[in-house]
């Protein structure tokens, strides 16, 4: 097992101000005994919705965060007794922690950190070009840009080669392609596969099905602070096997989500409701033998709120069906 974790417990205390004067002190469970194991050279997803805690295990693996409870080791190594010899091993490209100099080009800055890592000369000189060429920004003709030119999708070409600089043997990548235009996501994710295949363990939080189904060998499906499942995509995919996934598309509902929630609720395995702007995306999993009555219901009942349907479809479920079951809303924490 190259990273191992076991019963991470954190937690956020913060203040909220209520009123004028009254701040009143608030315990955030981030992780409530998280544990799971990668393997050596397997792409491991960590995939759950916002505010999980993904970034907190991942930040607490990479040494930046103390867990308040639990272990974890990476080769062998403790990330709270031996932080150092952590940080040699695993090349961490966490969103939060760009930190990249704006005004000089993306040569110079891994220049920069490599010399931070120990390398000089003429070493760190061909590391930095054949990097800047595994992930494309040399192709690009970006190499020699200014970090301040840098589109969104360069930035992130220019934070895995940095997090590669000493050769890690693992790297831990904090939502990669959050933000990426679909051709630099699907670049980013061939490069994960490919420096997988070469033997580096990858752990990678997404809370992207699709990317989770596409690249990672095994994943945890995280959800409010714990793991709720693990497995290989298949695997994970018989628990929804023989149900079936229903997708309704229809004008906003508005505040009367919640009520839409609650009427479908004890009709299906398990519903989300998604709202933008523009419609609201209500999917839920059922079993064969309810469709006509679920499907009915939630038709009847969007007609009365005077939403307008936009479309149904009746499917074989998915990964993102899964997890709809597996992070099931209202069973009180
Ligand atoms: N510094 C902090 N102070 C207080 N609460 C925090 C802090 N960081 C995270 N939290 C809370 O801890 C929980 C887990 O957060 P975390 O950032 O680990 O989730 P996440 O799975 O990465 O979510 P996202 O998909 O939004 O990035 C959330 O409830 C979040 O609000
Ligand atoms: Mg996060």
């Amino acid at each position: 097992m190259t990273i191992v974790v076991r019963n991470l417990v954190k937690r956020y205390v913060t203040f909220e101000r209520r009123g004028f004067l009254r701040r009143v002190r608030r315990v955030v469970e981030a992780l409530r005994g998280v544990s799971f194991e990668v393997r050596k050279g397997e792409v491991f997803g960590l995939l759950g919705p916002n505010g999980a805690g993904k970034t907190t295990t991942v930040k607490i693996i990479t040494t930046l965060l103390l867990p308040d409870d639990g272990r974890a080791w990476v080769e062998g190594y403790d990330v709270v007794e031996e932080p150092r010899r952590v940080r040699e091993v695993v090349g961490a490209m966490l969103s939060v922690e760009r930190g990249f100099f704006w005004k000089l080009t993306g040569r110079e800055n891994l220049l920069y950190f490599g010399m931070l890592r120990g390398l000089s000369g003429r070493e760190l000189r061909k590391r930095v070009d054949e990097l800047l060429e595994l992930v494309g920004l040399k192709q690009m003709g970006a190499a020699d840009k200014l970090f301040e030119e840098y589109s969104l999708g360069m930035r992130a070409r220019l934070a895995l080669a940095r997090a590669l600089l000493h050769d890690p043997s693992v790297l831990v990548l904090d939502e990669p392609t959050l933000g990426l235009d679909p051709a630099s996501a699907r670049d980013v994710r061939k490069l994960l596969r490919d420096l997988a295949r070469e033997g580096k363990t990858i752990l990678l939080t997404t809370h992207n099905m699709f990317e989770a189904e596409i690249v990672c060998d095994r994943v945890a499906i995280i959800d409010r602070g714990r793991i709720v499942a693990v497995g290989t995509v298949p695997e994970l995919k018989r628990k929804v096997v023989g149900k079936t996934s229903i997708t309704i598309v229809s004008t906003p509902l508005g505040n009367a989500k919640s009520l839409v929630e609650r009427s479908l609720s004890s009709l299906t395995l398990g519903l989300s409701i998604e709202q933008s702007d523009n419609d609201a995306r209500i999917r839920f999993v059922v079993d064969p033998e309810n469709e006509e009555r679920a499907l009915s219901t939630a038709i009847e009942l969007l007609a009365k709120l005077g939403a307008r349907v936009r479309s149904v479809r009746v499917e074989e479920p998915t990964l993102e069906d899964v997890f709809i079951l597996l992070t099931k809303r209202g069973e009180g924490t």
